[in-house]
């Protein structure tokens, strides 16, 4: 038999084949919610301009409301062959209202209802990680508070550089998270135009009200255009891109997790909660969630670059390709929002080894820099020259097996004759955090100053 939808001109009904590759349903059941918000907006309006009556606006926006509960409840049969939501939705509603559901697509099309509907759902997702974002970062900045002043070694290309305090690196997070939240608010300010009422693609002749739709469904404003309404997907590109970023910060601190959770760093120890056995190896405490959470960001990156190359080569405006918007769209939602709540249960519950990341900063002649800087400011000696002597102290205590603070002044004296005993002040790492007080820097003050700022900003 042909489609109910558009039978008119059709003498039979698709190929299963044709049904199979053209059906949504199997995934973008998924924005229900949003479709019948923005159907009811829309019965709503129609009445309000007397393009519908009262009567049959109220049956609609009633029976709409049913097929949500039906659906929430669990028991709503979706059909392939009414191919998406908005006609399984719409052919559940003509059941339970009659023939004046018929009247509710009057002045829409399935273009702006989809780009409507898909609209919502990924503004919904940014509120989410606008939501999420906080408590990760509040989650940072409680380990930032706890350790202002633990030492541990500071990296370059993963080699000991000058040591920094465990609250520094804790914050330098939570700046980047910080940005990631900026990107979601922008993305939401700018996608939120109402699509609604551009109908197939030139608007309607019906005396529809679109600033009314657009503020019953929170929008700041109708889209100005009526063919960018129903064929950009530019919002849903924005949302994984501000993803993709917050993904890769994620990715670098799992990645951090992993390798500071090993025998051989020992910087943190997750917590049991956040940790996994070996079935074989009754010594393993694996950081699974941080390996998986490295791992699934990659759907997140790969859910971008395939809507990119969805659109890339559409002419205006809808074309059925931008069906594919959606599956890994929701997919890269749900894994950034996993990977955001996995990433904030581990960190509010890892404990730093303060002795094991002390005894890491103070080796690996981390201090170098400090003796470079004690030799210009005490003796007067240009950078590149005190770099120098430096240098030779590191060679020479690498090759007693020594770090620099065990050489003995005598031993120093020899590099260069003007050192005194001052300068053990500036090897300890203590002394080196603590001096690096310019704007910005690691000093556990400094630390403290932020970590206050930062509660204050997320209260
Ligand atoms: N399921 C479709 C989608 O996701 C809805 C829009 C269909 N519009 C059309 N003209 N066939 O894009």
């Amino acid at each position: 038999s042909s489609n109910k939808m558009w039978g008119g001109r059709f003498a039979t009904g698709p190929d299963a084949i044709m049904e199979a590759i053209n059906a949504s349903i199997g995934f973008d059941r998924r924005m229900a919610r949003q479709d019948i918000e923005g159907s009811r907006a829309h019965a709503a309006m129609l009445a309000a301009q007397g393009i519908v009556t009262d009567t049959d606006a109220e049956a609609i926006r009633e029976g709409l409301l049913t097929v949500l509960s039906e659906i929430e409840a669990g028991d709503f049969a979706w059909s392939a062959a009414l191919e998406d939501i908005h006609m399984n939705v719409e052919a559940r509603l003509t059941e339970i209202v009659g023939p004046a559901a018929g009247r509710l697509h009057t002045a829409r099309s399935r273009n702006d209802q989809v780009a409507l509907d898909f609209r919502m759902w990924v503004r919904d997702q940014c509120d989410a990680a606008i939501d999420a974002l906080p408590r990760l970062m509040s989650a940072l900045v409680a380990q930032a508070d706890a350790g202002a002043d633990w030492v541990m070694p500071g990296f370059t290309h993963l080699q000991t550089a000058q040591p920094v305090t465990w609250g520094h690196h804790m914050l330098a997070y939570t700046e980047m998270f910080a940005r990631d939240l900026g990107r979601f608010r922008d993305a939401r300010s700018r996608m939120n135009e109402s699509p609604l009422g551009a109908a197939a693609l030139a608007g309607t002749s019906f005396p529809i009200d679109r600033e009314m739709t657009a503020k019953a469904l929170g929008f700041d404003r109708p889209a100005a255009n009526s063919l960018d309404a129903v064929s950009d997907r530019d919002f849903a590109l924005e949302f994984l891109s501000a993803a993709s970023i917050c993904a890769m910060h994620l990715s670098r601190l799992a990645e951090e997790l992993v390798i500071w959770s090993s025998a051989q760093f020992r910087f943190v120890r997750l917590s049991d909660r956040w940790s996994t056995g070996s079935s074989i190896m009754p010594q393993k405490r694996n950081p699974d969630a941080a390996e998986l959470l490295r791992a699934k960001i990659g759907r997140i990156f790969g859910a971008q670059t395939a809507l990119l190359m969805v659109m890339k080569g559409l002419p205006l405006t809808y074309s059925k390709d931008m069906q594919e918007d959606k599956e890994q769209t929701f997919d890269a939602a749900d894994s950034l929002m996993l990977a955001l709540a996995a990433m904030t249960g581990m960190v509010g519950d890892m404990t730093a080894q303060t002795d094991d990341l002390e005894a890491a900063a103070s080796s690996g002649f981390s201090t170098a820099t400090d003796l470079a800087d004690w030799l210009v400011r005490e003796l007067g000696l240009p950078f590149r020259e005190a770099h120098h002597v430096t240098g030779s102290l590191v060679k020479l205590a690498e090759d007693a097996g020594i770090d620099l603070p065990d050489l003995t002044l005598e031993q120093m004296r020899i590099v260069h004759p003007g050192i005194t005993g001052a300068v053990f002040d500036v090897l300890g790492v203590h002394n080196s955090v603590a001096s690096r007080t310019s704007f910005g820097g690691t000093a556990p003050a400094n630390v403290r100053a932020q970590v206050a700022l930062w509660k204050e900003r997320l209260a």
